[in-house]
C-alpha cells in the first residue's frame, strides 16, 4: 500500500513540537523509522493509526486521507503500541481470541486455529493456558506482536516491538516481519536501536528532535558515510586531542595506547585509515553531520 506523508507537524498542547514539516512516502514492505529518545517516532505512529490527529499535515493510504477514512483503515490495521499492557485475567490463548474477534475473525473455529497458529509463531504456545499479565515481560511483547498480526492486516505498525526481547527471539520476530513482507503487507517498524533496522527494509528515515534527517534505503544511509570513518592509532597524549575535537565512536587499548575509530566529514590530522562504513557508523555520522550543519559549522 501506498503511504504518503506530507507536511506533518506535530506540536502537543504543551509547545512541545514533536514532528517537524515531515515529508515520506513508501509503500509495500518493510520500512524503518530510526531516532533517538524524544526523536518523536512514537508521535508519528500513532497519527498513522489515527489515535491522534496532526497539527497540520496529511497522511493519504492509497490517496485517501486517513483522517476522512479512519474506519476502513482501521479495518486493515495491526498496532503495537509501545507502552501495550494489559490488565486482564485472560489467558494468553484468549487474550489473543479476543483481539481476533476485535481484528474482525468471526468464525469460531477459523479464529482459534489462527490464534494457535501465531502463538506458535512468536513462540508462546507453550504457555497459551498461562495467564496473560502473568508472562514474562518478554513474553507479553511477543503476545503484542501477535495481536497486531491477527486477523490478516494490510498495514503493520509496530512501535519498538523488540524491547525486551532476548537476541534469538530478535531475530524470529525478524524473520516473521521479513516473511510477511514479501506478501504485499505494508510493515512500519520503529526502534532506536541500529540493529534492527537490515538490508529486509527496503526503506527507512532517521529521525532526531522532530526532524527527517534522512529518507531512503539502508544502503543509501551506508553510502552516505563513505569517506567519514576514520581508524587512528594513538598515544595517551594525542587521545585527548582527538577527544576534543572529533567524535569517537570505539575505543580499544592497543600497546602503544589506544585504537580509535571516529566519524568525521574531513580527514583528521592524525595518521588516519579510512573505514568502510557500517550501518552505526553512518547512523552516527547522520546525526553528528546534521547537528554540524545546523549550527551552522
Ligand atoms: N502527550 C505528550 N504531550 C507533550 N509532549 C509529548 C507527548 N508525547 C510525546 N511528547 C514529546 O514529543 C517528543 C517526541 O516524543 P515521541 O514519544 O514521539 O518520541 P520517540 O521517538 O517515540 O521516543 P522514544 O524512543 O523515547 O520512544 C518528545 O519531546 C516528547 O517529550
Ligand atoms: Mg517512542
Amino acid at each position: 500500500m501506498k503511504i504518503e506523508i506530507q507536511g506533518l507537524n506535530q506540536i502537543y498542547p504543551n509547545g512541545n513540537h514533536a514532528l517537524k514539516d515531515i515529508n515520506l512516502e513508501f509503500g509495500t514492505g518493510m520500512f524503518g523509522l530510526l531516532g533517538p529518545n524524544g526523536a518523536g517516532k512514537s508521535s508519528l505512529m500513532r497519527i498513522l493509526v489515527t489515535l491522534m490527529k496532526p497539527t497540520s499535515g496529511v497522511v493519504l493510504v492509497e490517496g485517501q486521507d486517513i483522517q476522512k477514512h479512519r474506519k476502513e483503515l482501521r479495518s486493515i490495521l495491526g498496532y503495537l503500541p509501545q507502552d501495550f499492557r494489559f490488565f486482564t485475567a485472560l489467558k494468553t490463548w484468549e487474550f489473543l481470541d479476543y483481539s481476533g474477534s476485535l481484528a474482525g475473525l468471526k468464525n469460531k473455529r477459523e479464529r482459534i486455529a489462527e490464534v494457535d497458529r501465531l502463538l506458535d509463531q512468536v513462540g508462546l504456545l507453550e504457555v497459551r493456558d498461562r495467564q496473560a499479565n502473568r508472562l514474562s515481560g518478554g513474553m507479553k511483547r511477543r503476545l503484542g506482536i501477535a495481536q497486531a498480526l491477527i486477523g490478516n492486516p494490510r498495514i503493520i505498525v509496530v512501535d519498538e516491538p523488540t524491547t525486551g526481547l532476548d537476541p534469538d527471539e530478535r531475530i524470529r520476530f525478524r524473520n516473521i516481519l521479513s516473511q510477511l513482507s514479501q506478501h504485499d503487507v505494508t510493515i512500519i517498524l520503529s526502534t532506536h536501536i541500529v540493529g534492527d533496522i537490515s538490508s529486509t527494509c527496503q526503506g527507512m528515515a532517521l529521525l532526531n528532535k522532530g526532524e527527517l534527517v534522512f529518507s531512503g534505503s539502508p544502503e543509501n544511509l551506508v553510502k552516505n558515510a563513505e569517506g567519514h570513518v576514520f581508524k587512528l592509532t594513538l598515544s595517551p597524549y594525542d587521545y585527548e586531542r582527538v577527544k576534543e575535537h572529533y567524535n569517537i565512536i570505539s575505543t580499544i587499548p592497543v600497546e602503544s595506547g589506544w585504537e580509535v575509530q571516529i566519524v568525521s566529514d574531513t580527514a583528521p590530522d592524525f595518521e588516519s585509515i579510512s573505514l568502510i562504513p557500517n550501518i552505526e557508523h553512518a547512523y552516527v555520522y547522520f546525526m553528528e553531520h546534521k547537528l554540524h550543519t545546523e549550527l551552522g559549522e
